[in-house]
């Protein structure tokens, strides 16, 4: 029976450029979903801008443009490196859209009269000359402690204490370069308290990582307290329905723009929503998020989906942050990359194989070794897997008019290649996306080493030999095929361009059986090409530029 499965990558928000760091996500849930869809489970992927908040209506303004000029332009630009890469999300939507105020309306109404919702008067660091309260990254000033000058007003840079706002000295408005005023207003709180038994129990489900379910223990231990999920005017945002003035923290309505996604692809394709978001859903609920904000999707959501009547996740993934040559990616170094810079020059599969290379189903962050990325690409992807290809097609062509035997020299090698299909399948149900890679290395040179001992290009020139040389070939591309199967949901691209040098329709996770026989394929062109190290040079550069000009 074929599984039900809505999955969901983080939002990026709509004020800055997808970068290499937020790809990490992006391909690892385009992989997962990939391979459920490869194995012929119904699966969907969504995802949306993430349009609200301060940062968002400040950038708009310091640009002269209105948010939703904003929103629209970067919205265009996320979708179009996301496809650069081969995302293949079945719907990209906005949180700033009609969906979203719906369901967002009727979560906070819910809420309310379950009786979640409760007000407090807060005092907060408030801008005169702007009009507005400020958030603690919009206040600058002197560290409380180290007396470090120009630090933001929750946390020192230079010596690393945390503090709140109202502490620091000297304080300014980053916004106007006032001096804030503190004032009070009433805010609207989420009693997420009222939620910890049924928190307890969804941190003992089945599934959740142990980085997360640890963090889990250690919410509770501290205690969970009401969650403030209003902001004042001006905010972008929804306005709060029985609360004028009062608007929806961004956080509030961000992961509601999971379900306003879905709910817009189910209105164009004609899709059950409540068989997926209902109550009692049978369907799989999966969100791959960074680490960074696993407190939002452990516990809120799963609170604020219980107390409006809506399932609740099957499981949140959470993965580890990226670091480029063993650091922080870096706008001097050059190590900031942003997609649309890679794109320029090199292919964008080359990153998918890499990040696969590295991940797996833990909490741990990744390096790209800008070295070891050359490196393994050309030793395993171009080296390894296409050379396979390459090494056969040319005979086939040659000398048998581009047409597979009508037998394999060795049934038994193809049917060790096929019976790794259950194996590799758990490996990306379980996102252990590294194992794959390295047992389809380890089957690569097998195959490698099958046609070293077979030398075909000796028993070509003896007459006799032919049909030999004709089973030998057939099963070399033969391996070729399912380890190129094997890496679908990694290189869909590169697969797609195998798949018509095959001459197959698109393959299937369970065409790993099977062997292609009295069949004609295609003349082989490359599939993939080495990386040339200038590129990597040329793509640093041009990252520093980049920087410079915005
Ligand atoms: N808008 C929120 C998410 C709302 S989800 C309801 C947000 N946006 S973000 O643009 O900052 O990040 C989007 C995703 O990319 C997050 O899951 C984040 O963890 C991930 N990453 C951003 N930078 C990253 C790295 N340097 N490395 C790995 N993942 C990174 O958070
Ligand atoms: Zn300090």
């Amino acid at each position: 029976m074929s599984r039900q499965i809505l999955v969901t990558s983080a939002l990026p928000y709509a004020n800055g450029p997808i970068h290499l760091g937020h790809l990490v996500e992006y391909i690892q849930t385009d992989i997962w979903v990939r391979f459920q869809k490869l194995r012929g489970n119904e699966c969907w992927y969504v995802c949306a801008d993430d349009a609200h908040g301060t940062p968002i209506m400040l950038k708009a303004r310091e640009l002269g443009l209105t948010p939703e000029a904003l929103i629209e332009r970067i919205g265009k630009e996320h979708q179009r490196d996301f496809a650069g890469f081969g995302i293949g999300f079945d719907n990209y939507y906005t949180t700033h859209s009609e969906e979203n105020r719906h369901f967002a309306e009727l979560i906070y109404t819910r809420l309310r009269d379950g009786g979640w919702i409760e007000r407090q008067t807060i005092t907060q660091a408030y801008d005169e000359r702007e009009g507005m309260f400020l958030p603690d990254r919009y206040i600058k000033g002197t560290c409380p402690r180290c007396g470090a000058d120009d630090q933001y007003g929750d946390n020192c840079e230079a010596c690393g204490a945390s503090y709140s706002p109202d502490e620091l000295k000297n304080p300014v408005s980053v916004v106007s370069g006032q001096t804030p005023v503190q004032k009070e207003s009433e805010h609207y709180f989420f009693r997420l308290q009222d939620f910890e038994p049924m928190l307890r129990e969804w941190a003992a489900s089945e599934g959740l990582q142990d980085e997360v379910s640890n963090k889990l223990q250690e919410w509770f231990e501290a205690g969970l307290r009401a969650w403030d999920i209003s902001r004042d005017a001006p905010y972008f945002g929804f306005e709060i329905p029985d609360a004028p003035g009062k608007y929806f923290y961004v956080w509030l309505d961000a992961p509601i723009g999971y379900m306003a996604s879905f709910k817009d692809l189910c209105n164009r394709i004609g899709l059950d929503f409540d068989a997926y978001w209902g109550a009692d859903s049978k369907a799989e609920l999966y969100h791959f998020i960074g680490k960074d904000i696993v407190y939002f999707h452990a516990l809120f959501w799963p609170a604020m989906l219980k107390g409006a009547g809506f399932r609740t996740p099957t499981r949140v993934c959470a993965h580890g942050f990226l670091t480029v040559d063993g650091q922080k990616m870096s706008k001097s170094r050059g190590t900031f990359i942003m997609a649309d810079t890679y794109l320029r020059h090199l292919n964008p599969e080359y990153l998918r194989y890499y990040f696969a290379g590295k991940l797996g189903a833990g909490v741990h962050d990744l390096d790209l070794n800008l070295d070891d990325f050359t490196q393994r690409v050309n030793a395993e992807l171009v080296g390894k897997l296409v050379n396979i290809a390459s090494r056969c097609a040319g005979f086939i062509h040659k000398h048998f008019d581009g047409q597979l035997g009508e037998r394999l020299d060795s049934p038994e090698l193809f049917r060790h290649f096929s019976a790794s299909a259950e194996t590799l399948g758990g490996f990306y149900e379980g996102r252990a996306y590294a194992r794959v890679i390295r047992d389809v290395m380890a089957l690569a040179d097998e195959a490698n080493q099958y046609i070293d001992e077979q030398k075909p290009w000796v028993g070509i020139k003896d007459p006799e030999q032919q049909d030999e040389v004709l089973a030998v070939c057939t099963t070399g591309i033969n391996l070729f095929r399912v380890l190129m199967l094997y890496l679908k949901p990694v290189l869909p691209n590169i697969c797609a361009e195998a798949e018509s040098f095959l001459n197959t329709p698109p393959m299937q996770w369970q065409d790993a059986s099977q062997p292609l026989l009295s069949h004609a394929i295609n003349p082989y062109k490359p599939l993939a090409t080495r990386v040339d190290p200038a590129a990597i040079q040329a793509m640093l550069e041009d990252s520093k530029e980049t920087l410079v000009a915005t």
